[in-house]
């Protein structure tokens, strides 16, 4: 089974961005654990902050791989150019939050690309990345 990553803006500074928020961890040490226990599947990472080049990576994985881990981060809350690609490629694809985005500011409480998405994981620290790993099995 091949799974997708996509980290959108900010996410790069997981470990030194708003710790109280989004934990002490970085993305690439969370990574190296969570591929270790999963040895049966073939992930690939991708993270950017640029919103056109999610979208790019979404029309370019999003007929081949098994599933999408997607977490879009301020995106979320704004892109309806990313809930289009969601819902244009073939691939299913999973939202993740780290926080809980409803326990937040009300602009936050807004998902543009849920409704395409298979479900939602929100606020369940980077946790939420494996839980929704255990959704594609
Ligand atoms: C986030 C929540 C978003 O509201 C925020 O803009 C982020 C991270 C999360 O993982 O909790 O950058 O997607």
């Amino acid at each position: 089974m091949k799974l997708l990553i996509i980290n959108g803006p900010n996410l790069n500074l997981l470990g030194i961005r708003e710790k109280e928020i989004y934990g002490k961890q970085s993305f690439d040490v969370f990574y190296k654990n969570l591929i270790s226990k999963f040895p049966d599947i073939n992930f690939e990472y991708y993270q950017s902050n640029i919103e056109g080049e999610i979208i790019n990576k979404l029309q370019e994985k999003g007929f081949s791989v098994d599933g999408i881990i997607l977490n879009a981060a301020a995106y979320t809350h704004t892109s309806l150019a990313i809930a289009d690609a969601i819902k244009a490629i073939k691939t299913k694809v999973v939202e993740v939050h780290i926080s809980n985005i409803f326990s937040r500011e009300k602009i936050r409480h807004k998902s543009l690309i849920a409704p395409y998405c298979k479900g939602s994981i929100s606020g369940f620290g980077l946790k939420s990345y494996e839980l929704a790993v255990r959704s594609f099995l």
